[in-house]
């Protein structure tokens, strides 16, 4: 067995020696890590039963784009609405089932069995080859985040991230929830991120450009002195997972495209407490900030009508805009 140092109770003041006899200053050695999310073990790809139908990569791990309208027709829309249903039905779930000691693995499984209860694909499952049914994201992971070995901590911020395949079409929504008692600095960029979700989605407006979504995003994390990530947006969305609309959550002047009656796509604003740069880990997926600091996200599905929006994860069954942090 490999012996493992373990942090004293007692820390160092930051420009002390480290408590582990690098002769480091512990600013410079492990308070880096203290705290911080680590990577842990992550299980075998679970198996969908041949009865669901699945998207066109499950197989090959290799999405092949195709051309696909950006204004669905009106079966498409009805059965994306349903896709949209069965996603947040799966995140609300998903997110009642999570608790201090729970490893995110078995979060995997248990949301990977609500898929196949509702004949849905987990449609990140060996998407670009992602190993796992949703997407686990804590504290400082911006997002991506894979299910592993690691156990939720009373304090964590996690994001859950569902994507479900039913009927042809993806519906994607995502919440951040508070495990045990989070902090109020927590808690506070929990709300404030699902209100700049809102304020992005109030913004979709057909014959409006799509920047007024970001614009209206920005704004309000600005006023909260938060950061926006620039590196991962929102996308159109239908039969396939990830489309060409592009949604910065940011104000920019060439994000114009026109907002159509009939266009599909998510709103997903991630929201941090510090820097907005990020950093990969070595798994290539899980993105964390630059700085360590915490970061929230909300997701839902958005379909553009003529009087402006459906929101298509946010119906019955959906997560209540205020739940994670009443409860
Ligand atoms: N659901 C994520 C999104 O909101 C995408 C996850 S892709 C994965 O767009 F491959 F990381 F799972
Ligand atoms: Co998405
Ligand atoms: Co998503």
């Amino acid at each position: 067995m490999r012996s493992v140092l373990q942090a004293p109770s007692v820390l160092p003041q930051a420009n002390d020696p480290c408590w582990c006899g690098s002769g480091r200053k512990y600013k410079r050695c492990h308070k880096r890590s203290e705290g911080r999310v680590l990577p842990g073990e992550i299980s075998p790809m679970r198996s969908v039963p041949d009865h669901i139908a699945r998207p066109t990569y499950a197989d090959t791990g290799e999405p092949v784009a195709w051309d696909e309208p950006r204004i669905k027709s009106p079966e498409t829309i009805e059965r994306m609405r349903h896709a949209g249903v069965v996603a947040a039905e799966i995140l609300r779930l998903t997110g009642e089932f999570l608790r201090p000691g729970v490893t995110t693995d078995e979060v995997d499984e248990y949301c990977h069995q609500l898929y196949i209860e509702r004949d849905s694909y987990p449609s990140t499952l060996n998407y670009h080859h992602y190993p796992k049914s949703l997407c686990t994201s804590a504290n400082e992971v911006i997002c991506h985040g894979i299910p592993d070995s690691r156990a939720m901590r009373d304090g964590d911020i996690m994001n859950l991230d569902v994507t479900a395949f039913v009927g042809g079409v993806h519906g994607d929504t995502n919440a951040t929830f508070l495990i045990g008692d989070v902090d109020p600095q927590g808690r506070e960029l929990v709300r404030i991120t699902e209100e700049c979700t809102w304020k992005g989605i109030e913004a979709v407006k057909p014959g409006r450009p799509i920047s007024d979504i970001g614009r209206a995003i920005e704004e309000h994390a600005k006023a909260h002195r938060l950061g926006v990530v620039k590196a991962f947006v929102g996308h159109g969305i239908g039969e396939q997972f990830h489309s060409d609309i592009q949604v910065l959550h940011y104000y920019d002047s060439r994000n114009s495209m026109i907002m159509r009656p009939g266009m599909t796509f998510t709103i997903e604003p991630m929201i941090t407490l510090g820097t907005w740069q990020h950093k990969m880990w070595d798994d290539e997926w899980t993105a964390v900030t630059a700085d360590g600091k915490r970061t929230a996200q909300f997701e839902h599905t958005c379909l553009v009508t003529e009087s402006g929006v459906e929101v298509l994860t946010a119906g019955e069954g959906a997560v209540s805009p205020s739940a994670p942090w009443s409860r």
